[in-house]
């Protein structure tokens, strides 16, 4: 099938070079021209686990093709994919600009084939009409201005445009995004159109029959058909319900830290009942990224747009505001005064195998220690390398480019971010380079006897500490070894 995706960002390049992979003929707009350059180069704006890879290969097939031109890619697809970005306003509410840009661009080059037009970004829930209206409203303009060309173009009338909106939201995680999309656990497509929806399956049937999936002998993946503002819903709730859980483990994270118990093992004991599930139970410094955050803002805002106030979501957030400080806190209680101290933040990114800083708690610890007097040096293995995201780090961080180099001279580190190489670090090593060997462990990805064995005084989240703090610095270090 052709296909349109505009929008290259996380969600808009992964599916267009998915669908590219699976067979159809995309074309990947994007308004941003150095990005379009680069793509056209074979490279990835982005970092994403197989992205790279998959997007050259679709290239050399013919498959996917890039391209700043709006037109050319409104001609091209008979699916259109809406995928810019949606960022919070200050209110909560999601910015829609670049979708009524995108929607309105689409009605100026619209012709008489019929198109699906699909929202893929996280639009506000009843969007899927205002989208129709958008567009409808620049054809008619269109026609207005230039009725000669219009007639010629397309068909007399603009109720004669043929398009039918379809809300088909992501479900795509940072990190996993290339496998999430050809493994995903249920597809959800909401539309009024029977002949949308269609579409939709068969644009989707390598994926729903599980072609290029990690096993292919599941059951076929399903497929939930609904109306627009149940879709719309669907996403918002889920990554609502998601968020929660995580603010629930945290708060019990908190209970645990005040009598004594250990959260990785109470998760652990309530995951196993299926009704609640192991996953997202992994307690820490709060959850972050592009969409969590500002999905529940979105979601308590049109709540209250409808004169409901939504008290559960509201908490969660708070829950997770206070718990993005949580590591500050921690710091205080093992060092005392921060002001002069000198703190590593080991990860910046909201979660690993990404090079995304958006609402990373990253940013509030910086925020915070900076206030405190305290100096923030941070290593994140993908600011080590080259990358694209690099500009987004705050300018009173010291970033270096080594653990080892983050380590020296440290009053204590903090683990921000679970990517799977500090697992395998020197700590002994690291240990010796501090000042005072303190390591919070903000996401509790850590074994605690390797630490303490290791020189450190270790601090989880909702887990008890383990070592001496005394023992962790550097002058009754040297003492001991003396
Ligand atoms: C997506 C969504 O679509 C958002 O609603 C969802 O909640 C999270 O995922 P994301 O892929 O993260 O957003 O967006 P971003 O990385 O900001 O990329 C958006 C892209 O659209 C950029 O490359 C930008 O240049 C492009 N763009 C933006 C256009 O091509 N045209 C515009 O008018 C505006
Ligand atoms: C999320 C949703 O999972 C995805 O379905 C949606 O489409 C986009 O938003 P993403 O933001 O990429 O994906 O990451 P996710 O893996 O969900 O993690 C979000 C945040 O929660 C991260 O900061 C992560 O560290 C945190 N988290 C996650 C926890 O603190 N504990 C957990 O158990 C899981």
């Amino acid at each position: 099938m052709k296909v349109c995706v505009i929008g290259t960002g996380y969600v808009g390049l992964v599916t267009g070079a998915c669908l590219a992979h699976a067979g159809h003929q995309v074309i990947c707009v994007d308004n941003n021209a150095a990005k379009v350059a680069m793509m056209q180069a074979g490279k990835s704006p982005i970092y994403e686990p197989g992205l790279a890879e998959m997007m050259q290969n679709a290239m050399q097939t013919g498959c996917l093709q890039f391209t700043t031109d709006l037109a050319v890619g409104v001609e091209h697809g008979d699916v259109l994919f809406i995928a810019v970005g949606t960022p919070p306003l200050p209110t909560g509410e999601s910015d829609t600009r670049y979708v009524e840009a995108v929607a309105r661009g689409i009605g100026q080059h619209l012709g008489n084939r019929y198109k699906v037009i699909v929202n893929k970004s996280t639009v506000p829930i009843g969007s899927g009409d205002w989208v129709r209206r958008i567009i409808l409203d620049a054809v008619a303009e269109r026609q207005e201005a230039n009725p000669e060309a219009s007639t010629a173009q397309l068909s007399t009338k603009s109720t004669a445009v043929k398009f039918d909106v379809v809300s088909n939201p992501e479900f795509l995680r940072e990190g996993s995004a290339v496998s999430d999309t050809f493994n995903p656990d249920r597809i959800v497509l909401g539309s009024s159109s029977q002949k949308a929806l269609d579409c939709m399956q068969a644009l989707y049937a390598p994926i729903i029959c599980r072609v290029f999936a990690e096993n292919p002998d599941l059951p076929p993946v399903p497929v939930v058909t609904t109306d627009l503002s149940s879709a719309e819903t669907i996403k918002y709730a889920a990554n609502a319900f998601l968020a929660t859980k995580i603010s629930f483990i945290n708060e019990i994270a908190n209970i645990c830290d005040r009598v004594g118990a250990d959260v990785t093992q109470v998760a652990q004991g309530i995951g196993l009942d299926s009704r609640i599930g192991s996953k997202f139970l992994q307690a820490g410094i709060g959850w972050g990224g592009s969409c969590f955050p500002k999905d529940v803002a979105a979601l308590v805002h049109t709540a209250d747009d409808y004169g409901y106030e939504a008290e559960l979501l509201k908490t969660a957030v708070s829950v997770n505001s206070r718990q993005r400080l949580l590591a500050v806190e921690k710091l205080q209680q093992a060092l005392g005064i921060l002001k002069g101290k000198t703190i590593g933040l080991l990860g910046l990114t909201f979660k690993p195998d990404t090079d995304d800083m958006r609402d990373t708690p990253a940013l509030d610890l910086i925020t915070q220690l900076s206030r405190l007097g305290a100096k923030v040096k941070a290593y994140d293995p993908i600011y080590a390398e080259d990358s694209q995201g690099f500009q987004a780090v705050p300018d009173q961080v010291i970033l270096k480019t080594t653990p080892e180099d983050l380590a020296e001279d440290c009053d204590a580190i903090i683990l921000v971010t679970d990517w799977q190489q500090f697992r395998g670090l020197n700590y002994a090593d690291l240990a010796q380079r501090m000042n005072i060997a303190v390591v919070i462990d903000g996401r509790n990805y850590l074994n605690p006897d390797e630490m303490v064995a290791a020189g450190f005084y270790y601090v989880g989240i909702g887990r008890p500490s383990a070592g001496n703090p005394t023992a962790a610095s550097r002058s009754l270090r040297q003492q001991i070894a003396a």
